[in-house]
């Protein structure tokens, strides 16, 4: 067939399919199964799973069975939104919803052979062939046996085996007709130099890895017998089209619904920690898998949780995870709470031991602050003051909110008997570890989706409406910012979908749109206000004294502005 009918054909059948899951599944339940939903007017909204905030800017409209929120621009229909919020890609939410929908996949799947398929398809092979390979492997399952796991656990999470040969998986996927280039392409082959590609795991304990979908896009091998001392106790997968550790949390496809339902998540560190806790019923927990935890993992977990309770293993290592971990969630906007085990033990360990004990550890899992405090008792003044300066403080320094922060700041005043303002002091001193990029990128969201773009969305509203009110607007908005004369929208259906969601179901427009304006030109003056300030600051340090007094009278005047908004907009809170 030529590849452009070929091509014509798949997205004639991938659309009719997301056409049928489109009708029978509503906007509103799909993401209504996710966060909860108000109404308001024709349209309903909700706090955006998608970035931060207090107040609802998230849209959605039953009718065009998409979404919008005007705070990051986040924008689409069922299936973007579930792939944004479990980070996965379009066939993974396709495979989601048609299992909601009921509407078969199967004629879809036969014509949909991109390069991904054909890795998750070896993938899924690979996980098989590994599953049948355990079952006979009386070692490998007395060792999973004795490390307290019950053969359902192993079952649900589809352990296997991978035998210590060096080519065994890959004849046999050949013999199911994967190329080797599909096989090293799915990190299970690995390419020696002028040599025969071999299996990538031989001799391990092989723990599949799941993507939100419950798709296996890769693997981590425990050996089962070490004969070389150099070999990796775990060995993972590489990163593929299909794996991105970044982004990856083990176990997040059989935790998400318990961390929803709890609106807490437990962290370990390794998969037999994650399997055990599983185990013991502690169904709200994911592991790190042997990354460090980062930004997008946090954000992930953010969606259903406000606490993460970390609970790494109780050795050097793990405590430098974890100081790493609590920072990014903290960082992240998560509460963080540990749960504290013996010294030397895991997570896999304390289960086996008592699987209710665990359970209890992670009820009454202190919040971070109150950890390093407990820590901090009984310790030399030195010391204490240590702790104090390199752990606690670097992580206060971390919580977004100032509110939450200085909460934390009173706790530690109590707790630790140092006064509110010493520590105030030396959080001055310390400079955020890293300011990530992200957020840069959010700073910059908010920009575009501020006071100005709605000023202009009003602008469109009042026009294609033909309010009275437009000629008065104009004249105040082009005042304020007379460079907007010369604005153009560059997508017309776009900016009208957007003004209508936000402004069809104001009932006094007038007054909506006075608002926006006092708004606009308190942002105007705010910003004048603080390059001023800045002025001062510099031309202070210098000798023009005389010219720092001129920039303080339009400090004044600025102000004065400032407070006479209200009046000029009749503008009442
Ligand atoms: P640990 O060394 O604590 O392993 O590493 P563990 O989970 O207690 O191992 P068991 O209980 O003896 O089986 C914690 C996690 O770090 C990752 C793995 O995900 C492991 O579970 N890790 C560890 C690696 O990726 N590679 C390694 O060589 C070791
Ligand atoms: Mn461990």
């Amino acid at each position: 067939m030529h590849a452009l009918l070929w091509w014509g054909k798949c997205f004639a059948l991938m659309s009719s399919t997301t056409e049928k899951i489109k009708e029978k599944l509503s906007i509103v339940d799909i993401v209504g199964s996710y966060i909860p939903i108000e109404k308001s007017g024709a349209n309903l909204k909700a706090r955006c799973p998608f970035h931060n905030e207090k107040t609802p800017s998230f849209y959605i409209s039953p009718d065009r069975g998409s979404y919008y929120c005007f705070g990051c621009g986040a924008k689409g229909d069922i299936f973007s939104f579930v792939q944004e919020f479990e980070s996965i890609d379009f066939v993974g939410a396709l495979k989601m919803l048609a299992e909601r929908a009921g509407v078969p996949l199967d004629e879809f799947k036969k014509t949909e052979k991109s390069e991904n398929s054909g890795i998750l398809e070896a993938l899924e092979e690979a996980c098989v062939y590994f599953q049948n390979n355990l079952k006979t492997e009386t070692e490998a399952l007395l060792y999973l046996k004795n490390r307290g796991l019950l053969i359902q656990t192993v079952n649900t999470w589809r352990v296997g085996f991978s035998k210590n040969d060096w080519r065994t998986l890959k004849q046999y996927l050949k013999g199911k007709g994967f190329s080797e280039e599909i096989l090293e392409k799915a990190g299970l082959i690995k390419k020696a130099e002028g040599k025969e590609s071999y299996d990538r795991f031989r001799g391990r304990i092989m723990f599949p890895i799941f993507d939100s979908a419950g798709r296996v896009i890769g693997f981590s091998g425990r050996i089962l017998k070490s004969e070389n001392p150099d070999e990796a106790k775990y060995l993972n997968s590489p990163e593929t089209p299909v794996f991105e550790k970044s982004k990856l949390l083990y176990g997040y496809n059989f935790a998400k619904k318990a961390i929803r339902e709890a609106g807490f998540v437990v962290l370990v560190e390794g998969q037999m920690d994650l399997l055990m806790s599983h185990q013991a019923g502690v169904l709200n927990t994911v592991a790190s898998s042997g990354t460090a935890f980062t930004e997008d993992q946090a954000e992930i977990l953010k969606r259903g949780a406000d606490t993460l309770v970390i609970a790494y293993d109780a050795d050097k290592a793990g405590q430098n995870a974890s100081l790493r971990a609590w920072q990014i969630a903290l960082k992240n906007g998560l509460m963080v709470k540990v749960a504290e085990l013996p010294e030397g033990s895991d997570p896999a360990d304390e289960v086996k031991k008592d699987a209710e004990n665990w359970k209890k550890k992670i009820e009454i899992a202190p919040d971070v602050v109150s950890y390093f405090v407990g820590i901090m008792k009984g310790k030399e003044i030195k010391e204490k003051d240590l702790i104090l300066k390199e752990k606690v403080l670097p992580l206060v320094k971390s919580v977004k909110s100032s509110i939450d922060r200085s909460r934390i700041i009173d706790k530690i005043s109590f707790e630790a008997g140092v006064s509110t303002q010493a520590l105030l002091e030396e959080l001055d001193t310390i400079s955020e570890i890293d300011t990530e990029e992200k957020q840069d990128d959010l700073k910059k969201r908010e920009d575009k989706f501020g006071a100005l773009r709605k000023a202009r969305l009003m602008r469109f509203y009042l026009e294609s409406k033909k309010s009275p009110f437009k000629d008065e607007f104009e004249k105040l908005f082009f005042e304020l910012l007379p460079e907007e004369q010369n604005f153009k929208v560059e997508n017309e259906e776009e900016f009208h979908f957007e003004s209508e969601m936000y402004y069809a179901d104001s009932k006094d427009i007038e007054t909506v749109a006075k608002e926006l304006l006092y708004l606009l030109e308190e942002e105007v003056l705010k910003k004048e206000l603080e390059k001023t300030m800045e002025r001062i600051r510099i031309l202070e340090k210098g000798t023009s004294q005389e010219e720092a007094q001129v920039e303080l009278l339009k400090c004044q005047e600025i102000s004065k502005k400032l407070s006479g908004l209200r009046k000029k907009y009749s503008y009442n809170l």
